[in-house]
């Protein structure tokens, strides 16, 4: 069943007087109007600050903020959940925290070429200090790991930092192998679930990993949070990286001592609205039966490449079951940003340049590609109004 596009105010707007078709999902979701009318809720009847004042709705703030986090810990079975502001900042915590505790000189992070740059750039920050070595993974002709080369350059490996779902070609990483083999050398594992969690209900404990970051934005919750799941053992090796109120037990003028739950690292004023909204939103997906939905998204990005592909595109990834509903493709004979225009003219937002993913592209030997990605609410008669637009426009421009 798709869920009801009444469910989501935005998607009755009309876009230069045509019917809005979004189709910018792994850039960021629509957002239920349960979700907008919790935060509003909050904001309208009990905004205080959390963990403080005795007063009523500091009470109701505190415990609506803290639910989220059982409601996340429950969702994913993680025993800790810390939030962020995103993915980007759960993997920069994970390099602060636990990276400068952790790693020596001399130590291997290994990545993949098609990490997100929020899981390169924060580990070459880190080698930039430590004098870490960084290895990454290759990414082969059939869009898929290399994983002949995983195996053979895991001397000496600390950390393995994978991209659950690749945000540019949808191909689904093997993380339950990657997670087996890293730790099996004594690696520790951190997965850039970022575009993994819309589609899909990851049981954190089983899938063994260590680290697991992620964003609301890219599930129907709000932008400006996002969470860090880490295991216990994880947890208990980490050090503060950010210090102020709120993740501190007592403060002196010679030290501090620090609190031994999730708030010793979110210093300051959380993000409480945020995290009533993505409880909101957790909520809601509850509802829906995530696998059918996946499958039945996958269909429609399946059917979409292989039309765009017939009208002389290449296509940017492939479409097994386990894959994301992303469509990446070029045309030889219209530039993506002029394609995306003149599809906005008509209705339809999509995405494209980099993606945050340069070393992905470079390895790929293209600059950008157009980008169309499916989410919940998205219909086939959409991708069929789709591809008619794109054939409307190579007929006119291309
Ligand atoms: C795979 C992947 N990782 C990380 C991120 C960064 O997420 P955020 O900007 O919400 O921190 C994104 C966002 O597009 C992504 O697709």
């Amino acid at each position: 069943m798709v869920v009801p596009r009444t469910d989501f105010p935005i998607l009755n707007r009309e876009i230069h007087g045509k019917k809005l078709v979004y189709l910018d999902n792994a850039a960021t979701t629509q957002k239920p109007k349960v979700v907008i009318d919790a935060m509003n809720n909050y904001y309208e009847n009990y905004n205080s600050n959390v963990h403080r004042a005795v007063h009523l709705m500091a009470g109701e703030a505190t415990d609506s903020y803290e639910s989220c986090r059982t409601t996340l810990k429950n969702w994913f079975n993680a025993e800790r959940a810390i939030f962020t502001s995103g993915t980007t900042e759960a993997i920069n915590l994970a390099a602060h925290a636990w990276g400068k505790e952790n790693l020596r000189s001399g130590d291997v992070v290994l990545m993949t070429e098609m990490e997100h740059h929020s899981d390169i750039v924060p580990w070459q920050l880190l080698a930039d200090d430590l004098d870490i070595e960084l290895r990454y993974i290759p990414v082969k002709e059939d869009f898929t790991l290399d994983l002949e080369a995983f195996d053979a350059s895991l001397d000496g490996v600390k950390l393995v930092c994978i991209v659950h779902t690749s945000n540019v070609l949808g191909v689904r990483n093997p993380i339950e192998y990657v997670i087996e083999k890293s730790h099996s050398i004594g690696a520790k594992v951190l997965i850039d679930a970022a575009q993994g969690v819309p589609h899909k209900q990851i049981d954190f404990e089983k899938s063994g990993a260590d680290f697991m970051a992620m964003s609301a934005h890219k599930m129907m919750g709000p932008t400006g949070i996002g969470a860090l799941l880490v295991t216990e053992e994880i947890f208990q090796s980490m050090r503060p990286f950010m210090g102020g109120g709120d993740m501190i037990q007592t403060v002196t003028l010679k030290g501090s001592t620090y609190q031994d739950n999730e708030h010793k690292f979110e210093a300051g004023t959380p993000k409480i609205a945020e995290a009533i909204g993505w409880k909101a939103a957790l909520d809601y997906m509850a509802n829906i039966d995530l696998e059918a939905e996946h499958s039945r998204l996958v269909e429609i990005a399946k059917w979409t490449s292989s039309q765009l592909e017939d009208l002389g595109a290449t296509i940017y990834g492939r479409y097994s079951e386990q894959d994301a509903a992303v469509v990446s493709f070029l045309f030889d004979n219209l530039h993506p940003e002029d394609l995306a225009h003149y599809l906005d003219a008509m209705g339809f937002a999509i995405r494209t340049g980099h993606h945050c993913a340069q070393p992905l592209l470079e390895r790929l030997g293209v600059k950008g590609t157009a980008r169309a990605s499916f989410y919940l609410y998205n219909t086939m008669e959409e991708a069929v109004e789709f591809i008619e637009a794109v054939k409307y426009v190579l007929e006119k421009f291309g």
